[in-house]
């Protein structure tokens, strides 16, 4: 099987910056509660109007330019989350129409919250792998402040907006693969330690759930954090593993930015060195699906990403769902022309 590479990437975030003084003004928070908990100084928050379909175009669009290729050469949209436009149709089919891809590719979501872009990148390569697609377009969007309680200080302050895309395409054959030690998993009985409780089949919106809240999300933070720095650890490391690679020998890790202190403890646990923990959690808070390609696009953009990079991906989150590959980067640096962060 031929495995794919990553020949674009893209991102895209609102314009709107909270900062956590902002916060403090409406909830009995600071500034240094937050920044030590979590190392967050500021998140962005998606404008009146503004949908997870607009965010998720702006990241593609940017995706595509880099790979040079035009809308209708995409053969297959995966759209990661839990923050769609509308449970129906999937976001994937706006995006679809927003881009002006008219070739009528498949175009679904997935739903796998903070893991949702790693689930994504080891079903492209597959895809890819098995000759099915040609280029397939994988982005991670979340409008997480439309579903969080503004009122729980224990939630709110963690969150933010924002979208990231890459386009994968085939790899060369003499070139070490583009994307491997693809490890994808769930531990189901752990789903109510993240949950947004209304919303669905099981309690459809009423009086009732409305007044209790039971449409936002709702965790048990210290277990969520306990399992992150467990399976994230011993994720990197089967990742790594199954490439024949040491740890000193990966470049970047580029984790879902959940927790500052959840990825010092992951770089203990897994001996990779904290410092090659792309981190930009300060500017953006927790983007759950979308976290990894905008660090990626934020990587790729300043230049840190060189060709032959070797990338450990990891992500955790509801589920719980967690995933991890190995990704050797193998676009060049970034010509002033495409330079174009969120
Ligand atoms: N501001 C001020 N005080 C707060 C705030 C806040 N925003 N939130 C909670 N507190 C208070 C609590 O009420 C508690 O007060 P008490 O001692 O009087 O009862 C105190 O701070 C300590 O609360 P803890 O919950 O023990 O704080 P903890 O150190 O565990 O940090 C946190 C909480 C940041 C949520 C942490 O558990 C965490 O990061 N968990 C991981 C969860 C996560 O990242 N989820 C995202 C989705 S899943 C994922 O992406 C991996």
């Amino acid at each position: 099987m031929l495995a794919a590479q990553v020949i674009g990437v893209g991102s895209y975030a609102p314009d709107r910056r909270v900062d956590n003084a902002e916060l403090s003004r409406t909830i009995e928070t600071s500034d240094a509660w937050i920044r030590e908990r979590t190392g967050i100084g500021e998140r962005r928050i998606a404008a009146p109007g503004e949908v997870a379909s607009d965010l998720a175009t702006a990241a593609a669009k940017r995706a595509l330019e880099v790979a040079g290729l035009k809308p209708n050469d995409i053969d297959m949209i995966v759209v990661a989350t839990v923050t769609g436009d509308r449970p129906l149709p999937a976001t994937a089919a706006i995006v679809q129409r927003k881009l002006g891809v008219t070739n009528r590719c498949g175009a679904f979501d997935l739903a796998a919250a903070c893991a949702g872009f790693v689930y994504g990148l080891g079903l492209g390569n597959a895809l890819i792998g098995q000759g099915q697609c040609r280029h397939v377009l994988v982005i991670g969007v979340e409008v997480l402040s439309r579903f969080v309680d503004w009122q729980d200080r224990t939630t709110c302050v963690l969150f933010g907006d924002g979208a990231g895309a890459v386009v994968l395409g085939p790899g060369a054959e003499e070139q070490p693969p583009g994307i491997s030690g693809v490890h994808l998993h769930c531990q189901g009985s752990m789903s109510h330690l993240l949950t947004i409780p209304a919303g669905g089949s099981e309690r459809p919106a009423s009086e009732a759930s409305l007044a209790e809240r039971e449409h936002y999300v709702r965790m048990e933070g210290q277990d969520v954090f306990r399992v992150a720095v467990k399976e994230l650890a011993s994720a990197c490391l089967s990742a790594i593993d199954a490439q024949q690679l040491k740890a000193a020998e990966v470049d970047w890790v580029v984790a879902h930015q959940a927790n500052e202190r959840i990825l010092e403890a992951v770089a203990q646990r897994s001996g990779i060195p904290f410092e090659r923990f792309f981190r930009n959690i300060a500017r953006y808070g927790n983007t759950s699906s979308a976290s990894i390609p905008l660090a990626l696009d934020e990587a790729y953009q300043h230049g840190s990403l060189e060709p032959g990079s070797k990338l450990v991906l990891c992500a955790l989150g509801a589920g719980i769902a967690w995933g991890s590959c190995v990704v050797r980067w193998h676009l060049p640096k970034p010509t002033p022309r495409s330079a174009a962060g969120p």
